[in-house]
């Protein structure tokens, strides 16, 4: 589109020079000039037609010959990101510049994170070399039986944020992909186990690594697909029989990532009549919606959370039917759409009676799954929609994603783009601004201090620390809840979920939030038990809590708020019993937290060492703390279980952690 402007006003310059010409001075003939201006103008007719055939020129993709992964392929109404980019570069930069467009990829130098420079990883039942050979990335796997020992090639990655998972080729068919049982960390540039990587009982198996290549072998094109591609179809095209016939179908996805076309919808129509050169200055110099193409921003809240809802949420599927025809078509949902209605896939509610009667017969009691806290409350990350759709906000106001969110960095905003692109959201809505849009009354410095009671200033004044606190699970770190909801001591007695006050101020007890909430806000006070009014909040989660209210703890003692307000020369003794966790995820964050304490920076440790190893750590950090905290006089409080001396209460330590709550469970992320 640039090009073709430019090429506009060059055309309309040149071809105005022979008419200035005339009439100026210089002699030039009547017919030359006018030669010259129907020369010109028909160059110009040639250029535009010319480009028009160009920009539509279809993207040259070599997808069809590929044999040993799934294939991306534009088809059906279906154009393309690279359809759109000549006519909004800007949308489409950054779009290119966000996580959502790297999600999935083919392995490529440029895609692939980890370190594959023939590195071994060891695991408790099988060994990986990772390596390179020539443009490949290989794996080669010994399953400690030398008949299995293969090298297999990596043809997909998931994920470029946080983590790398990568697919392996296992052979039988395109879509017979393999996971590799390691996961690459961005940020700590490491490997770790995959089953490590999450709030899963697989990590209690004997062989996990192989119970991972088990249990997610062929998965991507049977769950990742559904949300890390764009229009993903895991049998493509084909009918039952026919695959069948062929040993398995294709996989295929309009675009790998989540690209123009998942959010806005198809584009064959809109790339068409846009074409027209006249129907796209109208478009561009009047203020009306192309009813072509979806736009979020331009539907009602709920219709524009949907387009997001579609991934961002607990999916199941309505029936086995309604399943096959996603095998074979994909899901027939459109941006735009009502995802109620959608006939295929069934947004899972938090409590079954927010559930319509036509939900799927066998569906579990989402309380009993991992993903809900038992009010019904989402507590594994990325399920953002099912956090949105049960506030207040949403629910009696016009609260959406977008409210927050923006998919395409506003032009102007002075932030670089990699800051905006991670969280995505717009300027200035990581603060109170996110919330006073629409809660006018609390705009006031004085009002807020008024409704907070805390200065305005304080991190004790920030809405979400306190109506959007850090009790969602996902990718080994606590994330804020999606859910709009006030600090409460009776949920937090009721769920297990840590409330806002006490999970900043984690040296306090229950009772002493019950009896501000009461003073403050004439919440009346819940009766307590013996614990919760004499042992801090934080500690009984940690001690006493399930894998995933530990795992949230063990991340809390490391967050800067928290230890503002709670002191940090108290925590390692818990972090250091956290050393010793069953769950490998909830190790893994302790072992990050303790190094955000003072002592401690360089606390070099292998969360999935052995167990003796484990055990030494424990002791190692105990001692490093004892001498931390002797020269100064530090003020710990019976809550904490230490006394004035800095004496670990043992008894009462021990007593709770034996009454931890250790049923498997699984937050799925
Ligand atoms: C219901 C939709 C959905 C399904 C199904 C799903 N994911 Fe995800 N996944 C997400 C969302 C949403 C995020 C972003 C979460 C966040 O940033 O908190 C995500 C994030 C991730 C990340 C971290 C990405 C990064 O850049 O750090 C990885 C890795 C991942 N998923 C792997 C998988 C794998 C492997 C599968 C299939 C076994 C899968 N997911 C299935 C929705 C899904
Ligand atoms: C994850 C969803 C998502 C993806 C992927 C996405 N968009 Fe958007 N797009 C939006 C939303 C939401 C808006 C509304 C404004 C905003 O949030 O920035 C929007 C707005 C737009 C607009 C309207 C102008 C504007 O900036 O408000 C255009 C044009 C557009 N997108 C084009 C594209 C193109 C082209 C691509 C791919 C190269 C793309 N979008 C990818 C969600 C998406
Ligand atoms: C040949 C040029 C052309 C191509 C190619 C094109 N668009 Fe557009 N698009 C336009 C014009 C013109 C408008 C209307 C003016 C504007 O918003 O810039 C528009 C508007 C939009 C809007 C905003 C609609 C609204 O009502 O607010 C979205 C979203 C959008 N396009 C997405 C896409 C996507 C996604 C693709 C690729 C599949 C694409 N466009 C390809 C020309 C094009
Ligand atoms: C087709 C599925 C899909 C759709 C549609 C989608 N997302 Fe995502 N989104 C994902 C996945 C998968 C990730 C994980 C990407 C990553 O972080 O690597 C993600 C990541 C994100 C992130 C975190 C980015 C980061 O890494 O910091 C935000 C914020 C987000 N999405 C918001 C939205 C909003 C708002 C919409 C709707 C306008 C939307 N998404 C639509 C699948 C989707
Ligand atoms: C009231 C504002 C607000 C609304 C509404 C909102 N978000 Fe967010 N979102 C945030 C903030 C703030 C963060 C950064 C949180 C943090 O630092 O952990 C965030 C983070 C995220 C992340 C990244 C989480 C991570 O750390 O990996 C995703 C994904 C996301 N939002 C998706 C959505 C989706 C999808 C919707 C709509 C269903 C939505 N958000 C609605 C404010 C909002
Ligand atoms: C798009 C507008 C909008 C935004 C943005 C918004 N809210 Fe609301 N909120 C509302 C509406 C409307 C209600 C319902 C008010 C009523 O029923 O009187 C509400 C209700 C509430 C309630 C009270 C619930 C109750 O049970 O009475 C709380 C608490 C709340 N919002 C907090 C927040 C916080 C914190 C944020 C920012 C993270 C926020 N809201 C962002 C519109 C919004
Ligand atoms: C220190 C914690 C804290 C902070 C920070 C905080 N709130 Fe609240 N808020 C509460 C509590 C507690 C309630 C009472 C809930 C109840 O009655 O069940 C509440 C109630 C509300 C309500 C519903 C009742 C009312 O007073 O209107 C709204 C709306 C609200 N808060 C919005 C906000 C907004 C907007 C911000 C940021 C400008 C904010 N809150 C910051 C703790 C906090
Ligand atoms: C994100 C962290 C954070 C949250 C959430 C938070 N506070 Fe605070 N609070 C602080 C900080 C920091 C101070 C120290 C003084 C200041 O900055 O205002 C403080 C001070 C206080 C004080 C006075 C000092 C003291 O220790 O006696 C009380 C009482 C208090 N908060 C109660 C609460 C209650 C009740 C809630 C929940 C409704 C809450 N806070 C939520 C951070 C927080």
């Amino acid at each position: 589109m640039n090009l073709e402007a430019l090429l506009f006003n060059v055309l309309i310059c040149v071809a105005l020079v022979p008419v200035v010409a005339a009439l100026g001075r210089v002699k030039v003939s009547t017919r030359t000039a006018v030669g010259a201006i129907v020369t010109l103008w028909l160059g110009f007719a040639i250029i535009i037609v010319s480009t028009q055939f160009f920009l539509a020129k279809p993207p040259v993709n070599g997808e069809a010959k590929v044999t040993n992964r799934p294939i991306h392929l534009p088809t059906g109404n279906y154009v393309g990101s690279a359809a759109c980019q000549s006519c909004h570069p800007h949308n489409h930069a950054t779009w290119y510049d966000s996580y959502h467009r790297t999600m999935t990829q083919v392995a490529s130098a440029k895609s692939v994170l980890g370190n594959f420079n023939n590195v071994r990883l060891f695991g408790k039942d099988l060994d990986v070399r990772l390596f390179k050979e020539g443009e490949q990335f290989l794996a080669e796997i010994n399953l400690s039986n030398p008949r299995f020992t293969s090298t297999y090639p990596v043809v997909m990655t998931t994920g470029s944020h946080n983590r790398q998972a990568y697919w392996l080729a296992a052979g039988e068919t395109p879509n017979d992909l393999m996971i590799l049982p390691y996961m690459f960390l961005k940020d700590e540039q490491k490997w770790i186990p995959r089953h490590s990587a999450y709030i899963n009982a697989m990590c209690l198996q004997e062989r996990p690594e192989l119970a991972v290549l088990r249990a997610d072998r062929g998965r991507w094109a049977q769950v990742c697909i559904k949300c890390h591609a764009t229009h993903g179809r895991p049998l493509a095209g084909g009918d039952e029989l026919d695959n069948l016939a062929r040993g398995g179908g294709a996989t295929q996805a309009v675009e790998f990532g989540i690209s123009c076309e998942a959010c806005h919808g198809p584009g064959a129509e809109h790339v068409r009549v846009n074409r027209n050169p006249i129907r796209r200055y109208q478009q561009r110099l009047g203020a009306e919606p192309d009813l072509t193409i979806v736009n979020p921003a331009r539907l009602p809240h709920d219709r524009s959370s949907e387009v997001c809802g579609q991934c961002h949420s607990v999916i199941e599927h309505r029936t086995t039917e309604a399943q096959k025809q996603w095998v074979y078509n994909g899901y027939s949902y459109r941006p735009g759409d009502d995802l109620a209605l959608d006939p295929i896939r069934f947004i899972m509610r938090g409590r079954l009676e927010l559930m319509p009667p036509d939900r799927p017969k066998d569906i579990p009691n989402p309380a009993e799954t991992g993903s809900f806290w038992s009010d019904g409350m989402i507590r594994a990350s990325g399920r953002e929609y099912n956090g949105l759709i049960e506030s207040p906000c949403f629910q009696r106001g016009k609260l959406s994603c977008l409210s927050c969110h923006e998919m395409h960095q506003a032009r102007g905003d002075s932030r670089k783009r990699h800051e905006w692109a991670d969280d995505q959201l717009k300027f200035g809505m990581d603060g109170n601004r996110a919330c006073v849009q629409c809660h006018e009354g609390f705009r006031n410095a004085d009002q807020l201090a008024k409704h907070t009671h805390h200065g305005a200033d304080s991190a004790g004044s920030n809405c979400y620390n306190c109506h959007m606190p850090f009790t969602t699970y996902g990718i080994l770190k606590a994330i804020r809840s999606h859910q709009i909801d006030s600090p409460s001591v009776k949920a937090s007695q009721e769920t297990g979920r840590p409330n806002a006050c006490n999970q900043c101020h984690l040296d306090k007890t229950l009772a002493w939030t019950a009896d501000r909430l009461e003073r403050w806000y004439k919440i009346p006070a819940p009766k307590l038990s013996k614990d919760e009014q004499e042992v801090a909040g934080s500690v009984l989660w940690a001690l006493r809590g399930d894998a995933g209210q530990r795992a949230l703890m063990a991340w809390s003692y490391g967050w800067e708020d928290g230890l503002k307000a709670a002191g940090n020369h108290w925590q390692a003794p818990y972090l250091a019993q956290l050393l010793e966790d069953r769950y490998d995820a909830v190790r893994f964050i302790a072992h990050r937290s303790l190094r955000r304490l003072p002592g401690f920076h360089d606390f070099e440790h292998d969360f999935n060492a052995p167990p003796d190893v484990r055990a030494a750590a424990h002791q190692r950090a105990l001692q490093v703390w004892s001498k931390s905290q002797q020269a100064g006089k530090l003020p710990f409080t019976r809550p904490v279980l230490i006394d004035t001396k800095g004496r670990v209460l043992e008894t009462e330590f021990q007593r709770l952690w034996k009454h931890r709550d250790d049923r498997p469970m699984a937050i799925n992320e």
